[in-house]
């Protein structure tokens, strides 16, 4: 089957994910790969604010994915922060469209990301922030218009969990190159976690000079092998 244009990120001849797959895609490769909702249920009644990193918010699946298996979680409470970065951002309506496949799974979601998303200045570089309250709690997005290892440098806390879905290192070499990977090792606590779909030689050897202990882990929908890795030093 063709893939619609839109689809594609025409900056990197590559799609901003699988188009039939892509929520649970998400919910395997970052969410039970950097053990989320172990880590937000062993934080007990007294919530303090957990901090995400994402390398590549393309049209916000990641995002939406999260406020789904949260919202299904039963967790109440929540302060979750959602750094993420995004080098070409798409127009709202474009995000809209790009996230209508999954309209029957998360409609209401991808209603209230985009309708959020459309109040961000996109031609202005450097943090956004918009508010999303759910039933689990608040979560702020803080959307960095711009390179990704600005963004990471201009964190001012470190992040205790990294989604890394930059496009495949051979289609966009940049957003695993080792200076970037060594500034999220730096910008992720002790104990902290990354995810990724990647198990390329570069990629772990770069997460594992940045502080990470990494290991394989099944993969999800053809894929044999994604990638995790546990912030072990400093
Ligand atoms: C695979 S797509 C992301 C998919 C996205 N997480 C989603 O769920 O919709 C990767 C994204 O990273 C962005 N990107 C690529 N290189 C970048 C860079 N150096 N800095 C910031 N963003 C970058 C691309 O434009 C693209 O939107």
């Amino acid at each position: 089957m063709e893939i619609p244009a839109y689809l594609v990120n025409e900056h990197y001849d590559d799609r901003f994910f699988d188009v039939f797959n892509a929520i649970a895609e998400a919910k395997h490769v970052f969410f039970q790969g950097s053990g989320i909702l172990e880590s937000l249920s062993a934080m007990g009644p007294a919530k303090k604010e957990f901090r995400i990193g994402e390398t590549g918010f393309g049209a916000g699946r990641v995002l939406v994915a999260l406020m789904d298996l949260l919202g299904s979680s039963g967790l109440t409470g929540l302060n979750i922060t959602y750094n993420s970065v995004e080098l070409h951002p798409v127009a709202a309506g474009r995000m809209a469209a790009i996230l209508e496949s999954f309209r029957p799974e998360v409609g209401p979601l991808i209603d209230q990301l985009v309708m959020a998303y459309g109040s961000i200045d996109l031609s202005r570089k450097g943090w956004q922030q918009v508010q999303l309250t759910r039933p689990f709690g608040s979560l702020t997005l803080n959307l960095w218009i711009g390179e990704a290892l600005d963004m990471v440098r201009a964190l001012d806390r470190p992040c205790d969990a990294w989604f890394l879905d930059g496009h495949g290192p051979k289609k966009n070499p940049a957003m695993w190159r080792q200076e970037l990977l060594l500034a999220i090792g730096e910008k992720t606590v002790i104990g902290g976690a990354c995810a990724t779909y990647t198990v390329a030689g570069e990629v772990r050897r770069g997460l594992t000079a940045a502080g990470f202990s990494v290991e394989q882990a099944p993969g999800h929908g053809g894929k044999k092998a994604v990638l995790r890795g546990l912030k072990t030093v400093r």
